[in-house]
């Protein structure tokens, strides 16, 4: 039988205690009742709910016993090519800001000779009496 594939919106409804899917290596993981026995604590399997967890999964250095666990909770694979669509939330306010600096500075590109020149007319102005 073909593996299931796993949506981002499917991930995304199982983020809380009664029903928590993670994400490690592509592959989701059902750890709900997992969540009591986890050496770890809940609190840090909670906090990667609906995201990627494989960076922090991995950072801890989890055992060959731990890892052994995941077939176990295997829910199926994530969809190919949904993990940019994971980050959208922290990766899109940062594009947002990063685009809004942009804007921000290409304003200043054009007040800046703007305002030069208004300084020279005025000058001119000054010096000679008529513009
Ligand atoms: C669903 C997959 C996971 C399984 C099956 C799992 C399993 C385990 C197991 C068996 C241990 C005991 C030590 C070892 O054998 O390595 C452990 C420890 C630990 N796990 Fe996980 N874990 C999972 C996910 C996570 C995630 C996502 C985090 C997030 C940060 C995490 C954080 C920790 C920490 C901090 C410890 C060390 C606890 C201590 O030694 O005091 N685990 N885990």
């Amino acid at each position: 039988m073909a593996a299931k594939i796993v949506s981002v919106d499917e991930l995304r409804q199982h983020k809380t205690k009664d029903s928590l899917y993670v994400l490690i290596h592509g592959n989701v993981y059902d750890v709900t009742k997992f969540l009591d026995e986890h050496p770890g604590g809940d609190e840090v399997i909670l906090a990667e709910a609906g995201q990627d967890a494989t960076e922090a999964f991995e950072d801890v250095g989890h055992s060959d016993e731990a890892r052994a666990l995941l077939p176990g909770m295997l829910v199926g694979e994530f969809e190919k090519g949904s993990e940019a669509q994971l980050k959208s939330g922290a990766a899109a306010a940062q594009a947002q800001r990063m685009s809004s600096a942009v804007e921000q500075g290409s304003n200043m590109m054009y007040f800046v000779p703007l305002g030069l020149l208004g300084a020279y007319f005025a000058w001119r102005y000054y010096a000679t009496g008529a513009l």
